[in-house]
């Protein structure tokens, strides 16, 4: 079916076998716009192909928008930057699944609704003692989150509108105390409750950093980094977790379990998984002298090594995100007492040496948001394990956003993609064997 909002009369040709077939064309209120080849099967009988997606816009949104060539970055209209500057991770949470900037009022309601929310069922702490002691807190994440759907049944009807809004506000609010949780769990120490007089980042530092003896003392420079790196991980438009989550959510499985689906996906090296990467291959690489070598091991194509936090599907520019989080490196760094960082050195020596070779101009490859999140997060303590779980926290907010977005979509389909089919045909059962069953 057309898309009726953003129609504008336009159309493009495509000619199969010399038949001509017009399809429909849509502008963006930003960006490029797209084709509509929905309807392409019905009258040509053929499919379109696009391994990874890297041609196709799967949905149309209001929510992000990421300009790649310039490197810009906005939620909902609003540069990053602002946002980073001026404002808070629940009222970018409030940006993202509402649409516009809540008033004071609004706000300090949308605070304390999410902050009623932080507590887990008591329940849910038996559910913790199952894991391994050494398990990624990743692994408990994505156990724990899609486990939620069987604690808060009152929210799992997605075609009521109050219960999808009680799943976002659970979801955004209980990600920061499982995520704490499983820190907790792995490093061998009780459980921190929350507390509610916190905001969200400081609560999450006191979750994690707190213990039975001694409160941690949560400085504002500290909550102030960690509450800019939950902003800039909130949102990426149609990622591959976004993605995800979308498809998962296509078929009507409850909130809980999509955001389990996105919590998984974003766990890859690829994705989510590259800030914990990026720290290692800087640990690994360890001093500046070692530089060429790994640039040299990048450059190789049959080394599958690649330099972690470096390049985008988006961005053929510096990731605005990155810009920010360097800045804010150092101001963490000093503030924690590290005068010289070596790793920080390191990362800045290996960042100049990249963007001058041949290789990376070329092919556009820039620091990303994970290549300088780590060293701070380091800082303020956390191990790279937890780097991806507070990445998780933050992209809770996308894709309840992105979710919500779909679910009330009025052209809303099942996921359903085809494919080039290329393997054998027509055979009889038993009329040939393998000799070799075994990859
Ligand atoms: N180091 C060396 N070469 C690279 C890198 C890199 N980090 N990234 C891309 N390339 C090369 C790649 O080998 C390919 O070369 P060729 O054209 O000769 O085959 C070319 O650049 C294009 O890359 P691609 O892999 O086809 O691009 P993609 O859009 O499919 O992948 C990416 C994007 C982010 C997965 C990839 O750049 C990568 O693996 N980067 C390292 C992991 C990383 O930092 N991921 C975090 C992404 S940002 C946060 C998030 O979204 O979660």
């Amino acid at each position: 079916m057309p898309r009726k909002t953003s129609s504008n009369n336009k159309s493009a040709k495509l000619t199969i076998n010399n038949k001509t077939y017009d399809l429909p064309v849509y502008d963006s209120t930003a960006g490029e716009p797209v084709i509509d080849i929905s309807g392409l099967h019905s009258q040509a009988k053929v499919f379109t192909y696009d391994p990874g997606f890297t041609s196709t816009a799967s949905c149309e949104s209001k929510i992000t928008f990421i300009d790649g060539e310039k490197g810009i970055l906005r939620y909902r209209g609003y540069d990053i930057e602002e946002l980073a500057k001026k404002s808070d991770f629940i009222e970018v949470v409030n940006l993202l699944i509402y649409g516009d900037l809540p008033n004071k009022e609004q706000l300090k309601k949308y605070k304390k609704l999410i902050t009623r929310h932080t507590l887990l069922h008591e329940q849910i702490i038996n559910f913790f003692q199952g894991f391994r002691r050494d398990a990624h807190p990743m692994a408990m994440m994505v156990g724990v989150m899609g486990a939620l759907s069987s604690f808060y049944q009152d929210s799992l009807d997605i075609g009521d509108a109050h219960q999808r809004q009680e799943a976002t506000r659970r979801i955004v609010a209980k990600s920061a105390t499982i995520g704490a949780m499983a820190y907790k769990y792995s490093i061998g120490q009780a459980f921190v409750s929350p507390k509610n007089n916190l905001t969200f980042s400081e609560n999450f530092l006191h979750m994690c950093f707190s213990n039975t003896a001694e409160s941690f003392k949560v400085s504002p420079i500290i909550s102030k980094a960690m509450d800019t790196i939950f902003i800039l991980h909130a949102d990426h438009e149609q990622n591959a977790s976004t993605s995800t989550v979308r498809l998962a959510g296509s078929s009507g499985a409850n909130p809980f379990a999509c955001i389990a689906a996105g919590v998984s996906s974003l766990w890859g090296p690829a994705h989510g998984g590259a800030n914990q990467a990026a720290l290692e291959m800087l640990e690994e690489i360890g001093h500046s002298k070692n530089i060429r070598k790994f640039i040299n091991k990048a450059k190789d194509k049959k080394d599958p090594f690649k330099l972690m936090g470096f390049g985008h599907r988006v961005y053929k520019n510096y990731d605005p995100r990155a810009k920010i989080l360097k800045r804010i490196c150092q101001k963490v760094l000093n503030h924690v007492g590290i005068k010289n960082d070596p790793i920080l050195k390191l990362a800045i020596d290996l960042e100049k040496i990249a963007l001058k070779e041949k290789y990376f101009i070329e092919k556009k490859l820039y620091p990303n948001v994970d290549f300088y999140s780590g060293i701070i997060l380091k800082a303020i303590g956390f191990p790279p394990e937890m780097f991806t779980v507070i990445f998780a926290i933050a992209r809770t907010a996308g894709w309840t956003a992105q979710w919500t977005e779909m679910i009330e979509d009025p052209i809303q389909k099942i996921g359903r993609p085809r494919q080039l089919y290329t393997g054998q045909n027509n055979l009889k059962y038993g009329a040939k064997r393998s000799k070799k069953n075994t990859r």
